[in-house]
């Protein structure tokens, strides 16, 4: 059995995977308004998927998520999500979703091997929906996140951004919306990646804002499950909801960066080390370059791993990273 420990000894064990940096919506925290994406070609293929995912879990990674972009526009998706589900050592396929493909793929993404979902949704306004999003549509969103309540997924969560003078008049609705449904929930923090063409520290809403708010209309109790503190969502319960955790994402405010499992691929096949650092190794080029030669991957995996940084540097009233969030894979 192999591991992938970084030069501070910290274990890699879970990879996030970006199948594509195209969504079909625009949402104005992660994308500008001239956004330009990837040509084709320059994206991993479903085999160059299948040869490095299998390279990364011989390795040690036992877990993969899948982002984008928007995962689901790729026609290929269930194709990529049956490859990964068969690799030997894969313990967990999940995947993070816009959720406005939802109601039409939640049922073949389940039987492809995906158990866990993580579903974007930042409003429960149509309108404020729409503008958030630049194009979507809400009711979309619902039903794709009912029919993903409907298969029986292990766990579902919502991710919400939460921005102040947008959406912070809907925190109490947002978490109602995922208790009634009996699903998770996650108030994530916005963070610095691209130039968004406006400042992201005037909405700045830091977690412990939103549990103060929180506070005032549910008891809410800390979770000891080791499990539910793995990533870097710290998560809550409200008394009398049992079946719904309630996270929180801070990376302004709290980082996880010395307990950090993670390494990421984006849609053209760049092993970054680090959500906060632009430096990158191209998986992809040498794939290309040795089609027949995994060694060499294994090599420059490892190799690469000793660099990894020991944390990201966000500050909400720091510097942007040039690189877009739908670029980087989340
Ligand atoms: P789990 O796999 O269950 O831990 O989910 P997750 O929260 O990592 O995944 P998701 O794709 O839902 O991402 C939610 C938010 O967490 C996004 O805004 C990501 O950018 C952010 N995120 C993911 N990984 C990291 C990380 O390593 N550091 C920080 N600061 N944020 C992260
Ligand atoms: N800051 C925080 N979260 C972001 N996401 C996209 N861009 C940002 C950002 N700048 C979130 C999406 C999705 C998750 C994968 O990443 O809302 O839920
Ligand atoms: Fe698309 Fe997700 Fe970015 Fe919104 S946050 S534009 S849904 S990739």
């Amino acid at each position: 059995m192999s591991f992938l420990i970084d030069g501070l000894g910290r274990r890699m064990n879970y990879l996030r995977l970006s199948l594509t940096d195209r969504c079909d919506l625009r949402c104005r925290y992660c994308m500008a308004d001239d956004m330009r994406f990837l040509p084709r070609e320059q994206t991993l293929t479903r085999a160059e998927i299948r040869r490095v995912a299998g390279v990364m879990v011989a390795e040690g990674i036992g877990k993969i998520r899948l982002t984008g972009g928007e995962p689901l526009v790729r026609p290929d998706i269930i194709s990529i999500c049956e490859d990964l589900a068969a690799l030997p050592g894969l313990n967990e396929l999940v995947l993070s979703t816009n959720g406005r493909q939802l109601a039409a793929h939640a049922c073949a993404l389940k039987a492809a091997g995906v158990s866990r979902l993580n579903i974007s949704l930042d409003s429960l306004k149509p309108e404020r929906f729409h503008h958030i999003t630049r194009h979507g549509v809400l009711a979309e969103v619902i039903d794709g996140i009912d029919a993903a309540v409907a298969q029986g997924f292990q766990r579902i969560r919502l991710n919400c951004v939460m921005m102040s003078g947008c959406n912070d008049d809907e925190i109490e609705d947002l978490l109602a919306f995922a208790l009634a449904r009996g699903i998770d929930i996650c108030f994530i923090e916005e963070m610095p990646l691209g130039d968004v063409g406006r400042t992201r520290a005037d909405t700045y809403l830091s977690s412990a804002d939103i549990i103060a708010r929180l506070n005032q209309r549910y008891t809410l109790l800390p979770m000891l499950n080791r499990d539910a503190q793995a990533g870097p969502a710290r998560y809550l319960q409200a008394q009398g909801y049992p079946a719904s955790r309630i996270g929180f994402i801070s990376p302004h405010s709290n980082n996880f960066c010395a307990s950090c499992n993670r390494l990421r691929l984006t849609a053209e096949g760049r092993l970054l080390l680090c959500l906060g650092h632009e430096h990158s190794l191209s998986l992809r080029d040498l794939m290309r370059a040795h089609p027949d030669d995994d060694q060499v991957l294994r090599e420059a995996l490892h190799t690469a791993l000793a660099q990894k940084p020991a944390r990201h540097e966000f500050a909400h009233d720091g510097e942007q990273l040039v690189r877009f969030m739908n670029v980087s894979g989340g």
